[in-house]
């Protein structure tokens, strides 16, 4: 019996943080013998919003290597680049025309990046989630894990995927669903627990980078934002030490109430202190992998053309399928 399949895109745009790993990568890799896997560096993505040449080619190795230090096995998964699997943008113009204006305009991220004016925003950020919903269908993907902020980037994918089922016919698409885990799905700023973290984020306190050394971690978690009051306690009215002690519970694999009953009557100084030992602790053996890999980047090469050719592979019968039932003239 064949697995279900699975895939995931990260733009290689800024550092990667905490949130990314744990309501991303941490769980791609937790989860890999269970499905067939794709997971790609969504260069196009990143090109929406102005890149530095040098930075963007140094960002598409850091995702790679990623996937890679958290353990993704490149003999079973698909790797690969975006950009080297030309049917992604072919099969995303053609979508454009299964999908509205309005229903873009709508976007939650399209409106926070288009802000106070929208007529002075690209079209690539206009256009993004069409992009990503080529990235999916091509890959008869049934599953996508990814983070609370790409709810709705899922939803309309779907709505897509079914509006090109209704006019070119059940079985062109398969209708994909999002995997949101319910805990580390929307981790939020250590400056801000209003605000998720990010990598666009305006001062590195709001995030723990995945390369960051212990002592900018211990750093950065003493000078966390916390609640008033001295209670460690998960609630709705403590935004940010329901955060850390999310953080907590994820990275050393303790229930959130086991940490609240063992911090009790403690103060915030020892309860962060700690959480600085744990995330100093599960980030170590990544940090260790992902600096052998960056200093072999002919290995990371290697492997990525690999996995375009695999991807390739898949996406080309897909946008194949389209083509034929739309009536387009194929070339061979
Ligand atoms: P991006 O950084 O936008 O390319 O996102 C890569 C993946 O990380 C996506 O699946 C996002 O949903 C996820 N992600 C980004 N920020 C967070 C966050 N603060 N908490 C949890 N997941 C996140
Ligand atoms: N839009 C996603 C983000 O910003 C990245 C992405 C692009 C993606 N294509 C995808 C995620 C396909 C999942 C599947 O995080």
């Amino acid at each position: 019996m064949s697995k279900p399949r699975v895939l995931s895109g990260i733009q290689p745009s800024g550092n990667l943080h905490l949130g990314n790993y744990l309501g991303a990568i941490k769980n791609f890799a937790a989860n890999q013998a269970q499905f067939e896997n794709y997971f790609c560096v969504v260069d196009h993505h990143a090109i929406t919003n102005p890149q530095d040449p040098k930075a963007l080619y140094q960002q598409t190795f850091d995702v790679a290597n990623a996937y890679l230090a958290a353990g993704l096995d490149p003999k079973e998964v698909t790797i690969f680049i975006q950009s080297h699997v030309p049917e992604h943008t072919e099969l995303g113009w053609i979508l454009n025309s299964f999908c509205y204006f309005g229903e873009l305009r709508r976007m939650t991220q399209f409106k926070d990046k288009a802000g106070k004016h929208p007529e002075e925003v690209g079209v690539g950020i206009f256009d993004y989630p069409v992009l990503m919903a080529a990235d999916i269908v091509l890959y008869d993907a049934n599953f996508v894990p990814v983070g609370e902020d790409q709810r709705q980037h899922l939803e309309l994918t779907r709505d897509i995927a079914n509006r090109v089922n209704y006019r070119l016919g059940e079985g062109t698409l398969v209708v994909p669903e999002p995997l949101i885990k319910k805990e580390g799905a929307r981790i939020m700023g250590l400056d801000d627990p209003a605000k998720k973290m990010s990598k666009s984020a305006t001062t590195p306190r709001n995030y723990i980078a995945l390369t960051d050394d212990p002592d900018t971690i211990r750093q950065k978690l003493r000078a966390a934002v916390t609640d008033s009051g001295s209670e460690i306690r998960f609630s709705e009215d403590k935004p940010a030490l329901t955060n850390l002690l999310t953080i907590y519970s994820l990275l050393s694999d303790t229930p959130i109430p086991m940490l609240e009953e063992r911090y009790q009557g403690q103060g915030y100084a020892q309860f962060k202190s700690d959480l600085a030992d744990v995330v100093v602790e599960a980030l170590g053996p990544f940090q260790t992998r992902l600096r052998e890999l960056d200093s072999n980047p002919d290995y990371t090469l290697a492997i990525l053309r690999d996995g375009a050719a695999r991807a390739q592979a898949q996406a080309s019968t897909v946008l194949r399928r389209v083509k034929e039932r739309m009536g387009y003239v194929l070339p061979s």
